[in-house]
């Protein structure tokens, strides 16, 4: 295989209760990428459609991401990228992680699948570094296994894929403002009181077991987030009146979609779902903010191989 093109999906992290460690995948929105092997060594982005991202590789996130993983690769070839952006940078739908992400898996597979899932994960976080200055993998695990992730661990890198509750359907409200990661990661506090600390494990065991267990109250009970939504919400317009709306519509809990300022539900059932993205978009229509609502399934299988001229 020379060439390859892919579907990158956006990714929600944090899932309230689990700051840089929760994560899942989206259905239906997302990045294509055509990655092909070329003779001329290194990495080269040759095209970026949609929006405006640098195109020297080590400052791109795809780039870094492919230089990270040919640092453990030996090839007498380099590699070139067409990066169509469908997913705003500063969205908090993991948009830099959609595009590190499908780099090292289109890479992947086009060297034969020399590496594993989660050292795929470990060069997609070069990226992340690149883009937001931390190497997180909540939203890269989730964008590469599909479905649900955890990372147990960052050192050693220990990702555990979650199942997913079948009727469990995602609303995500993106508002058209920009909060870049690295700016709402400024904004939180290092230390946190044991008191809140009691609060977050809980709610994030709770929620691991209700996936399991396909418990959709315990999953509701548990998308809490003491420590990091009450202050990054100051920053999303509208967000306590989006998440009263929500709930009031039906949905199991609402909360922030990584750094913001997307803003998501997750509903027992497509029907309440759409009627979340109902109450979501009359909440804001009184805002004088432009917005997108989604309606997304879990996207089970992550990022994928889609035909070359579609
Ligand atoms: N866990 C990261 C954060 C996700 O909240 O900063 C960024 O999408």
């Amino acid at each position: 295989m020379e060439e390859i093109k892919i579907f990158c999906p956006a990714t929600i992290a944090n899932i309230s209760c689990g700051f840089d460690v929760l994560g899942l995948a989206l259905d239906g929105v997302g990045d294509e990428m055509v990655v092909r092997k070329v003779a001329q060594e290194g990495v080269k982005i040759t095209k970026i459609i949609g929006q405006e991202l640098p195109l020297e590789a080590e400052k791109n996130v795809a780039g870094a991401a492919i230089i990270a993983l040919l640092e453990d690769f030996d090839t007498e070839f380099g590699f070139q990228i067409e990066i169509d952006k469908k997913i705003k940078p500063g969205s908090g739908i993991g948009s830099s992680a959609a595009s590190a992400a499908g780099a090292v898996w289109a890479v992947n597979e086009l060297l034969g699948r020399p590496f594993t899932k989660q050292e795929l994960i470990a060069f997609a976080m070069q990226g992340e570094k690149v883009a937001s200055g931390v190497a997180h993998a909540d939203n890269v695990a989730p964008a590469i296994y599909g479905g649900f992730t955890l990372v147990r661990s960052y050192d050693p890198l220990d990702v555990v894929p979650l199942p997913t509750p079948k009727e469990l359907f995602a609303t995500v409200i993106h508002p058209q403002i920009e909060i870049k990661t690295a700016d709402s990661r400024k904004v939180i506090k290092t230390n946190i009181s044991l008191e809140k600390g009691i609060k977050q494990w809980g709610n994030l065991g709770g929620l691991v077991a209700g996936l399991f267990t396909e418990d959709y109250g315990l999953i509701g009970r548990s998308l809490e987030d003491h420590i990091i939504e009450p202050i990054r919400s100051i920053l999303i317009p509208g967000f306590d009146e989006i998440k009263e709306a929500t709930i009031i519509a039906g949905a199991l809990g609402c909360g922030i979609s990584g750094s913001g300022p997307s803003i998501f539900a997750l509903s027992r059932g497509i029907e309440t779902a759409e009627k979340v993205a109902r109450a979501m978009k009359e909440t804001y229509l009184k805002l004088d903010v432009d917005f997108d609502v989604h309606v997304s399934k879990i996207n089970s299988e992550g990022i994928k191989r889609i035909k070359a001229h579609t």
